[in-house]
């Protein structure tokens, strides 16, 4: 039974060690905000943070995440906070939101260890395909995020999430610690 930390919590899957962690998350743990693009390691939908380096869940089976620290999209923030958010949403590069995710995810790890990024940085770092091809404004909203991190810029809230955070986190029951084999199939937690 593989275990690992989720979003701060520790998490047991019950499921084939060799299930790519992508799946266990989205069917085992109900972190659906973690998109299935193409399940070949191309598109970078399905990124995570993994010990605090962005990931391709979709590659990492569950067996190769055990002891690993997991932070997903649900986890980067609960309230939209963080600065790659915040600047995803500002600079409006967000057309369907399919990719928004997993480019968050990678932009949220360029952003921890070089808060002021160039433009191939940030090609390098966020290699992530967007078929609505936002490229133009996301290199933007992740020099934007940098500044914000580096003090530089202050961006004004996010609008409110269109749901109450416990009612999402009774949606998404991981968030809660809720989790247990007979609602989700796959993922337990502990407090
Ligand atoms: S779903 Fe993992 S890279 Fe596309
Ligand atoms: S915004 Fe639609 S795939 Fe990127």
């Amino acid at each position: 039974m593989p275990a690992m930390t989720v979003n701060d919590r520790p998490v047991f899957f019950d499921m084939d060690p060799d299930t790519p962690l992508l799946w266990a998350l989205r069917d085992g743990a109900n972190l659906t905000g973690t998109k299935y693009g193409c399940g070949t390691g191309d598109c970078g939908s399905c990124m995570v943070l993994i010990d605090g380096a962005a990931l391709r869940s979709c590659l990492v089976t569950i067996a190769e995440a055990e002891g690993r620290f997991i932070t997903t999209i649900e986890g980067l923030s609960r309230d939209r906070s963080h600065p790659v958010q915040q600047a995803l949403v500002a600079e409006q590069a967000i057309q369907c939101g399919f990719c928004t995710p997993g480019i968050a995810i990678a932009a949220a790890a360029l952003i921890r260890r070089n808060p002021d990024p160039s433009v191939e940085d940030i090609r390098e770092a966020v290699p992530n395909l967007c078929r609505c091809g936002v490229y133009p404004r996301l290199v933007e909203a992740i020099k934007r995020a940098g500044r914000v991190s580096r003090r530089r810029e202050t961006i004004s809230a996010a609008p409110a999430p269109g749901i109450d955070p416990e009612d999402a986190a009774r949606v998404v029951p991981a968030l809660e610690g809720g989790v247990t084999p007979d609602n989700l199939g796959g993922a337990e937690t502990e407090d």
